[in-house]
């Protein structure tokens, strides 16, 4: 089933997710959905907090974009609890794009090379030392569960200058080609 994306401004995209326990309910079926939605609006990566979900649940696949990218080639990944740790001082500028934030695309300075530990959907646990433009999804699929967003890196200038588009986007006066859900009205 196709979930409505949550988008920039609605209050659950803020939060700190929960850690997942094995009792979880509906899981394999939540995970399923959340593939099903980020095929259906053509995102690569799905955090669990823009289906509306405060969990620590993140589902990529960066297949698409392997053609620009190699390390992401045939590259799909159900991460539960995922935990990131930075490998170097290695730096890379990328434009970034999120489904909560449509038709906005910005500058973004993430890590290189990161070392990442997670449970699959069946709480196998995993690590694997990951680089490029996979760990960039990583990085930026996993800030979803601290309550961040990609604009939170870029400068205060960008912000400024996007600043209409982002209260456009809060407040519900744009158009998306996939289902979403709008902030609730300030009162
Ligand atoms: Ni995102």
């Amino acid at each position: 089933m196709t979930l409505p994306v949550y988008l920039y401004g609605h209050p659950v995209l803020r939060k700190v997710s929960d850690t997942v326990t094995a009792d979880y309910k509906d899981l394999r079926q939540l995970i399923a959905d959340m593939y099903e939605t980020m095929y259906a609006s053509e995102g690569v990566g799905l955090a669990a907090p823009q289906i509306g979900r405060n969990d620590r649940i993140v589902v990529i696949d960066a297949d698409p974009v392997g053609d620009s990218f190699e390390e992401c080639k045939g590259r799909k990944l159900t991460l539960i609890n995922p935990e990131i740790e930075i490998l170097g001082d290695q730096t890379e500028t990328r434009y970034e794009g999120c489904l909560s934030l449509p038709g906005l695309s910005e500058k973004v300075k993430r890590v290189e090379h990161i070392r990442l530990r997670w449970l699959d959907e069946d709480f196998q646990p995993h690590e694997e030392e990951i680089s490029g433009f996979l760990a960039r999804i990583v990085q930026h699929e996993c800030d979803h569960l601290e309550g961040k967003m990609y604009i939170d890196h870029i400068s205060p200038i960008r912000k400024q200058l996007i600043k209409g588009k982002l209260a456009d986007i809060a407040g519900g006066r744009i158009r998306c080609d996939y289902p979403v859900r709008y902030a609730p009205r300030k009162k």
